[in-house]
């Protein structure tokens, strides 16, 4: 038997491969070599004719051979995959169709909720949705141990730092920084330590509205709310101003409105009451404008933090809050 020469054999068939244009000069070489009838193969088949030391070697040596060469051809093969223009992978046949997403229901009102308010000529403002007990709590005039810090219990954190319960405190971030007159709406995230149920949630969005200058009464307040509404709902809303307080404003009160859910009649996301509150407001408190390093001699306005979710479940229909963040496809899909 002639002798077996594996390294020229590995330095051709590493030509082979390297020269290799496609899938199919790829499963040549693999024949040529490896394939039943292939070189390698021949040669491990007639190891038995060699004498027990020479087995022993060149048996070791080709099929290192076998397993180097098997190597190389599988780490070829992705980029041709990809690229050939063989059988293998047809260019001309049509992709599926991507599936585009589509925007949270919440995310379309909040855009909504700032259109209108933007063409009453308010600015949209952001503030942090990490606060601190000034801003959640003493600057709007609940001071330490007031009762109204239950009302808004949250979530604290390190450092006297907590998840904000309202969007109220950037009424005072704003001030402080800017000058009246001036009309702001600021949407954002917050949070409350609370029970769910079909029109709570312990996270959900709320919108601020602060109107500061130098004669903004309550009238304006009512007449920019029902205008808000009606541009919302694209028709008139019935509401309700109920006094309330709020230590932050004086006076105060809570707008409700006509349940659009069960027009009124009482289902359970208006707590069978026919009305759904829908947001607290009133006067900007002397003590909140100090706060904010205004003269409530000057100056004075309105204040007002809606739910947003209560206005997307009143404009879509939705009975339950929670299905705005259970990431149920067969909800979100709808929008
Ligand atoms: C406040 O948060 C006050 N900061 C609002 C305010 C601002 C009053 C400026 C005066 C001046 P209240 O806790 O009532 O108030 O919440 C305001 C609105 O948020 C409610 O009317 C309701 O629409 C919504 N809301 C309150 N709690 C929840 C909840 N757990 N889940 C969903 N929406 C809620």
């Amino acid at each position: 038997m002639a002798k077996i020469d594996l390294k020229t054999l590995k330095i051709e068939a590493e030509k082979d491969i390297e020269k290799a244009n496609n899938l199919n000069d790829l499963d040549t070489v693999f024949k040529k070599y490896l394939g039943k009838k292939g070189e390698i193969t021949l040669i491990l088949r007639s190891l038995k004719d060699l004498s027990e030391k020479e087995r022993k070697k060149t048996g070791k040596q080709a099929n290192e051979l076998k397993k180097f060469l098997e190597e190389k051809i599988k780490q070829r093969k992705p980029g041709f995959v990809k690229f050939s223009t063989d059988k293998e992978f047809d260019v001309s046949v049509p992709v599926q169709k991507l599936k585009v997403g589509h925007l949270h229901p919440l995310t379309l009102v909040r855009r909504e909720i700032e259109g209108i308010f933007e063409a009453m000529g308010f600015s949209v403002i952001s503030g942090p949705e990490i606060e601190n007990e000034w801003y959640n709590f003493d600057a709007l005039n609940i001071p330490a141990n007031h009762p109204a810090r239950d009302i808004w219990d949250t979530f604290y954190l390190k450092n006297k730092l907590l998840l904000r319960t309202h969007t109220s405190p950037v009424q005072i971030r704003f001030m402080e920084k800017n000058n009246p007159p001036f009309r702001i709406v600021v949407p954002g995230r917050i949070f409350r330590h609370e029970a769910t149920d079909a029109s709570h949630e312990i996270n959900f969005y709320q919108v601020e509205g602060l109107m500061v200058g130098k004669d903004i009464s309550a009238a304006n307040f009512k007449a920019i709310i029902q205008e808000f509404l009606s541009r919302f709902f694209n028709k008139k809303i019935k509401i309700r101003l109920r006094p309330s307080f709020f230590p932050f404003v004086e006076p105060g009160f809570e707008v409700d409105a006509s349940c659009t859910v069960c027009q009124g009649k009482g289902c359970s996301v208006c707590s069978k009451t026919g009305w759904l509150e829908l947001m607290g407001a009133g006067m900007v408190h002397p003590n909140v404008l100090k706060a904010g390093g205004i003269n409530p001699n000057n100056w004075q306005g309105f204040a007002f933090g809606v739910g947003m979710d209560r206005l997307a479940m009143m404009k879509y229909k939705i009975d339950d809050i929670r299905l705005f963040y259970n990431g149920d496809l067969r909800f979100l899909n709808q929008f």
